[in-house]
């Protein structure tokens, strides 16, 4: 029979179709090893900064110290926001929820950034330093609002990490607290073409604008099935509350074949690298605020899912404890993604612009052909 689609295989999900070529970032699935623009994860997270790492995923090379000053000094310089945009955060109607307040935050950036309308990979990418240094004072600004303080004005002194930990909680953290928050931004930069870095180059891939892009990149990390999956991890560990209930918790919801927030992940087949890392910042960090029955409640979860279905935790398991253990409100876990992500998004953006073709894929076609069109009074 004829068919309006062309004769190629159809992969529900997408699942191991190569979209694009990168050269931000890859994943070695079967090895578990993530590598942002040629350098491995783990020495990103053990040496680097997340400034410095934003700025290696959006210049291809790790800065100079000039480099890296300069490209500090205009994330310093763009991290106030208009009142456009803080109007914008302050009328979000009580209980919103913080991922709707963010897209849409960003999406009204664009409207006083001193680049709107200009598509020059220049402008593109001054836009893409905005955002990067935006996000954390949006997140702080939400944050205080809601509880009904004063947003803060971030400190010209701080680090990204510093920043947004201050701007949330109005308190200048400890170096090792900072230090943890620094690499948990390094290792949620990017992360290839996972389901919100695509949505962000398709759009971007219309020749559509970096805060377009963003916007529906944000609105895809907030499912769970993505970014989405942090909040729902801490839901599940308060919810089990001691460690001596974790072993039945998970296996009466295994056996009602549901699914265990933070485990599984459609490329890795071994660990996620970025776990590793994680699971030790979140024992530490777990330890000094004391509040190691946590981590007593992951192990047990992780040995439990690993022997039952043969699933490693990916990186929404630790990260979730360990922003619970710092004291940051459980729904801001994935806005945090974001503010993280936004710099392999925007990578990926002028990536897709320096050398384009729209995408547009094709369906299969599996509903009806040659239906006879009725008028409405025949119909009943
Ligand atoms: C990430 C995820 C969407 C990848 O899914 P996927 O590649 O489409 O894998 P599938 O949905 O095809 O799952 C394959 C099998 O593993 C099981 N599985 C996958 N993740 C699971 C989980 N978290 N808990 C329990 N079982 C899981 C599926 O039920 C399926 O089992 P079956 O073959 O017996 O039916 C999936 O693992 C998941 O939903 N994880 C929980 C959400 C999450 O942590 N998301 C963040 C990802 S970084």
């Amino acid at each position: 029979m004829p068919t309006a689609t062309p004769d190629s295989a159809f992969t529900k999900g997408l699942e191991g179709v190569v979209a694009t070529e990168s050269a931000v970032c890859t994943v070695f699935g079967d090895e578990g090893r993530l590598v942002y623009r040629g350098y491995d994860i783990h020495d990103l997270a053990d040496h680097s900064t997340f400034e410095e790492t934003a700025y290696l995923l959006l210049n291809g090379d790790l800065p100079t110290r000039a480099q890296l000053k300069s490209f500090t000094a205009q994330i310093k310089a763009s991290q106030k926001l208009d009142r456009v945009v803080l109007r914008i955060i302050k009328d979000a109607p009580a209980g919103a929820n913080p991922m709707h307040v963010l897209r849409t935050a960003v999406s009204a950036a664009v409207f006083v950034d001193p680049d709107r309308g200009d598509d020059s990979r220049a402008a593109e990418y001054r836009k893409a330093v905005r955002l990067i240094a935006q996000l954390p004072t949006m997140l702080g600004a939400f944050q205080r609002l809601r509880s009904g303080q004063k947003p803060l004005t971030p400190r010209r002194g701080l680090s990204l990490a510093a920043n947004t930990l201050y701007l949330l909680t109005g308190e200048i953290p400890e170096t090792e607290v900072v230090r943890a928050f620094d690499v948990a931004l390094i290792l949620h930069a990017d992360h290839e073409l996972n389901a919100s870095t695509f949505a962000a180059r398709v759009i971007a891939a219309t020749l559509a604008d970096v805060h377009g892009a963003v916007t529906g990149a944000i609105a895809a990390l907030a499912g769970p099935l993505h970014g989405g999956a942090n909040t729902e991890a801490m839901k599940m560990l308060l919810d089990i509350k001691t460690p001596d209930r974790a072993e039945s918790w998970v296996r009466e919801r295994l056996a009602r074949k549901e699914r265990i927030m933070a485990f599984g992940h459609r490329v890795y087949r071994t660990e996620d690298p970025r776990a590793s890392h994680l699971r030790r910042m979140s024992e530490e960090l777990g330890r000094k605020f004391g509040q190691s029955h946590w981590f007593g409640i992951q192990r047990i979860i992780e040995d439990v899912v690993k022997r039952e279905k043969g699933l490693y935790c990916n990186v929404d398991f630790y990260s979730a404890t360990l922003y619970y253990v710092m004291g940051i409100p459980l729904d801001l876990y994935t806005p945090i993604f974001v503010a993280s992500r936004v710099s392999g998004w925007c990578a990926h953006v002028l990536e897709q612009h320096a050398d384009n073709r729209l995408i547009r894929p094709r369906a299969e076609y599996v509903g009806p052909l040659n239906r006879r069109w009725t008028p409405l009074r025949k119909r009943g």
